[in-house]
């Protein structure tokens, strides 16, 4: 039988889905990946809904032509705004995308207080609110809307004095103890988790979607009959984005590899 050598589309906002795209490697080394970036029109948080839905559809669609076999939407905004509609019109599509992890942090912490921190649209959209309703009777759920966090994260400014005034402002009411949990509902938040953490305290548990999207993927992709073997080869990341300067791109590079744990 003969393979399925197709690349897996993965896109964000920006930069920030590459925090998902790490897991996926992990997972699946044996896959080609195409990680697009639209940094031209970053933040979607902050827009309106329907812009983000029609140019989510629209890269959607500029993946499939030019031959992916699946797509990942590494982006809570963007999932929020458009999966409902990509499922519909791509029902054979393996795809997924990605919400806040806040069913393990329920469940890790049973009647604790668990921070949401995401993106406006992300916390106004009924795909969170819906989330929510299934766990607030489980958990005191603080969902925090933080725009122009991201942007720290699409400057590489990831470990910067300014980001730090910014989270110690931002988080002023959730520090010495009053949080349990957080979880990043923004892709681009894995990347500054060491920086909330330092705000917040170390005690603070911190989840993010990577790890549960990336398993998703490749459950669908073998269901779909379209994986890989794991054998001889070694899959290969292309990085694309809509405003390639070289140093977004050499951000994409460094943001693959740095190191999240320590
Ligand atoms: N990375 C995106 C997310 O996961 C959002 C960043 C943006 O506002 O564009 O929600």
């Amino acid at each position: 039988m003969n393979e399925d050598t197709r690349p897996i589309a993965v896109m964000d906002s920006g930069v920030g889905g590459i925090s998902v795209l790490r897991e996926m490697v992990r997972l699946m080394p044996q896959e080609d990946f195409i990680f697009f970036g639209d940094s031209a029109n970053a933040p979607y948080g902050t827009k309106s809904t329907e812009f983000v839905r029609d140019l989510t559809i629209q890269h959607v669609e500029s993946f499939l032509e030019r031959g992916a076999k699946a797509v990942a939407i590494a982006c809570n905004t963007a999932t929020a705004a458009a999966l409902k509609d990509l499922r519909r019109l791509y029902p054979d599509l393996p795809l997924v995308g990605i919400e806040p992890a806040l069913k393990p942090a329920v469940e890790a912490n049973p009647g604790g207080r668990v921070l949401v921190m995401a993106t406006p649209m992300t916390i106004r959209e009924e795909k969170f609110n819906h989330l929510l309703s299934r766990f607030q009777d489980r958990a005191i759920i603080y969902p925090l809307a933080c725009p122009g966090l991201m942007d720290y994260v699409e400057a590489g400014a990831v470990d910067s004095p300014q980001l730090y005034s910014f989270l110690e402002e931002l988080l002023w009411d959730y520090r010495n103890g009053e949080v349990d949990a957080v979880v990043l509902g923004c892709t681009h938040y894995p990347f500054v988790s060491r920086a909330i953490a330092k705000v917040l305290g170390p005690e603070v548990e911190i989840y993010d979607g990577a790890n549960g999207t990336a398993r998703e993927l490749r459950r669908r992709i073998h269901a779909a009959g379209v994986a890989r073997a794991i054998g001889e080869h070694r899959g290969t990341v292309t990085f694309e984005n809509s405003n390639p300067t070289p140093e977004k791109m050499a951000l994409c590079q460094k943001l693959l590899e740095i190191d999240l744990e320590n």
